[in-house]
């Protein structure tokens, strides 16, 4: 198959997620072409499946993503297509805060009109090194109520590769 990712990041780990999604597929023989929403990715149909990934930030997805599917709404509705969600939420240990993720998703499917065949939630990483001085105190803040670490020092990274590597086995399945 031929299939097209295309993702939108802030501090890369969905840029991550998506370069495993590439590896786990061209491993499987499938053609994968992949894309930064905001670098004028590739429209949709010459692919036979489209993946499309987004982090959140400050209970949203980025705009270059909102717009990408926007301008390609109708083929995206009409082709195998699947959206993985990246944020912290997920990793937490408080089942109202994975609802609060799921219903951004939803949310967002409502005000864009796409009906993907899959949405998958993933768990991101705390990329303290990145954040400047006020970030870095505001995601400690969160990490703390929601169980993340709060060591400032270093990075921590969250997401379940085994459980991505499933997702996208079932997708190109
Ligand atoms: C400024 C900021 C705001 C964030 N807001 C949210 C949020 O509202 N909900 C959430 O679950 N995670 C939130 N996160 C966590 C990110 O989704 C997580 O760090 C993710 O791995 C970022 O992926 P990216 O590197 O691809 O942008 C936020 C992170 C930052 C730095």
């Amino acid at each position: 198959m031929k299939i097209l990712i295309v993702y939108a990041t802030s501090e890369g780990q969905t840029r991550k997620i998506a370069r495993f999604m590439e590896e786990v597929l061209q491993s499987e023989n499938h053609s994968v072409v992949i894309a930064d929403a905001s670098e004028d990715p590739p429209t949709p149909e010459k692919f036979d499946a489209v993946l499309i990934g987004s982090s959140i930030h400050i209970q949203k997805y980025h705009s270059s993503i909102k717009h990408y599917i926007m301008k390609n709404l109708d083929e995206l509705n009409k082709i195998h297509s699947a959206f993985f969600s990246v944020c912290m939420a997920i990793a937490s240990d408080i089942e109202e805060e994975h609802e609060e993720a799921k219903n951004i998703a939803l949310e967002f499917m409502e005000k864009t009109g796409w009906k993907p065949d899959a949405i998958s939630h993933m768990a991101g990483a705390l990329k303290y090194t990145q954040y400047d001085y006020f970030k870095k105190l505001i995601m400690r803040m969160i990490a703390k109520k929601e169980g993340g670490s709060t060591d400032t020092s270093k990075d921590h990274e969250y997401t379940d590769w085994d459980a991505v590597r499933s997702f996208v086995l079932d997708f190109a399945k």
